[in-house]
């Protein structure tokens, strides 16, 4: 064993035996790697412009998106881009805010035709990094400075029963028609359309058609209904929307061919929508049925809810959303039983631009299945407001 005295000596030896050959490994094991890494990566960007590779979303977009969408993000002049596409604006917080990250990530990722749009909206490809990507949306997101619109992503599957608490403008065609007993079948056409940050008002038609023995089909437009909906409270940050709505159902239809009750009904009620872990949502709408005068009528209550997850297929492409729906209603009256029903659905979005979707599912009696067919159910959803019929495809 050396001494206490010996100790530096060897330590001394070591070092200046050694000193040379630690330095080379210290370059070797460190500098490097990090000098082909740094190279690697400049070359990766910079692809000739001799520049250093911009770290914030805002520099990132000015070297790579504001020639074409503008340093204000309002788009660049026509004369200036070359092109006569018409650039979005994405100061206009009505249309921002309500693109969802994973649409506008497809587009950037992918190019325009991700979702049905001018392939003069380049790919970024392999260029950027998802990370440096989630940095430029941050960007994008920042030209509309107002919090009052709800995003885009709180906007969840229409499931086929349960009310959406997200203010939409969509058209929606729904079928309904009877698995059992004697034939019928109920479309309904609802008309959603989105006023300031977080109103919408609703129009909703019926047409009920009912096979009457012996003289084959009858029927007409049942009880039309008008509806207002204001969200009372939203944020990205816990997944969460809540709406107020309020429904007035006219007597329009014919009481007699069971295609309207032949009163007005008041219909007050809230619409709850929560993102879950992994593309899972739940839904949920809760509300009251007021006969309006005195019809004998009761009250009654009902509540619903829908959880489901959405799949996209291949990264960037269509989206499918299973979802299953429990229905609940119970008429407000001492001794009255709650009928339940189970709707087991799936949405799946048709045109490229997803503003084209369809849901198709069926309505199961739980409990007191007498007066309550099992029915199959579908509807044909545009979202109007992202493009045309015929766009988008
Ligand atoms: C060569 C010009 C050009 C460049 C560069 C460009 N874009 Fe675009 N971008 C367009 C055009 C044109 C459209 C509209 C396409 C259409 O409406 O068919 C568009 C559309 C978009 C949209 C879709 C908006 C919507 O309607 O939902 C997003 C998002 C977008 N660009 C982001 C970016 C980002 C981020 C960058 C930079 C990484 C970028 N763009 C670079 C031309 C460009």
């Amino acid at each position: 064993m050396p001494s206490r005295m010996e100790r530096p000596n060897i330590r001394n030896n070591f070092k200046r035996n050694n000193f040379k050959r630690m330095i080379a490994l210290f370059a070797a094991a460190v500098w490097l790697p990090a000098v082909i890494l740094i190279a690697a990566a400049s070359f990766g960007f910079a692809q000739g412009a001799g520049e250093q590779r911009p770290t914030t979303g805002k520099d990132l977009y000015e070297a790579a998106c504001a020639s074409c969408h503008g340093p204000d993000g309002k788009g660049a002049d026509r004369a200036t881009v070359g092109f006569d596409i018409p650039l979005p604006d994405f100061t206009d917080c009505s249309f921002a805010v309500r693109e969802p990250d994973s649409d506008w990530g497809a587009i950037i990722h992918e190019g325009g035709p991700a979702r049905g749009f001018s392939d003069t909206m380049p790919s970024s490809g392999d260029a950027l990094t998802s990370e440096e990507i989630e940095k430029v949306m941050d960007h994008l997101r920042s030209f509309c400075g107002n919090r009052a619109w709800p995003r885009g992503e709180l906007n969840l599957p229409r499931p086929l029963v349960t009310e959406k608490a997200f203010p939409e403008d969509e058209a929606v065609l729904t079928t309904t028609v009877a698995a059992e007993g004697a034939g019928a079948v109920t479309h309904q056409l609802v008309y959603e359309r989105r006023f300031a940050a977080r109103n919408q008002i609703e129009l909703a038609v019926p047409l009920a058609l009912k096979r009457i023995d012996g003289r084959g089909w009858g029927g007409g437009v049942g009880d039309i209904a008008l509806g207002f909906k204001r969200v009372l409270f939203h944020s990205l940050r816990t997944g969460s929307i809540l709406s107020l709505s309020g429904e007035t159902v006219l007597p329009t239809g014919e009481k007699s061919d069971g295609s309207g009750k032949g009163f007005t009904v008041f219909e007050p009620f809230v619409t709850f929508g929560q993102l879950l872990p992994s593309e899972g949502f739940l839904q949920f709408q809760g509300g009251v049925e007021i006969p309006a005068g005195g019809h004998g009528a009761a009250k009654e209550a009902f509540w619903r809810t829908a959880v489901g997850r959405s799949f996209t297929q291949a990264r960037f492409g269509r989206t499918w959303s299973p979802m299953v729906e429990l229905l609940g209603g119970r008429e407000l009256e001492a001794g009255a039983k709650a009928d339940w029903d189970l709707v087991p659905q799936f949405q799946v979005s048709l045109s490229t631009r997803q503003h084209i979707l369809l849901n198709f599912g069926v309505r199961v009696p739980l409990n007191n299945a007498g007066p309550r067919p099992t029915q199959v159910m579908f509807y044909l959803l545009w979202d109007w407001f992202d493009g045309g019929l015929r766009q988008g495809w």
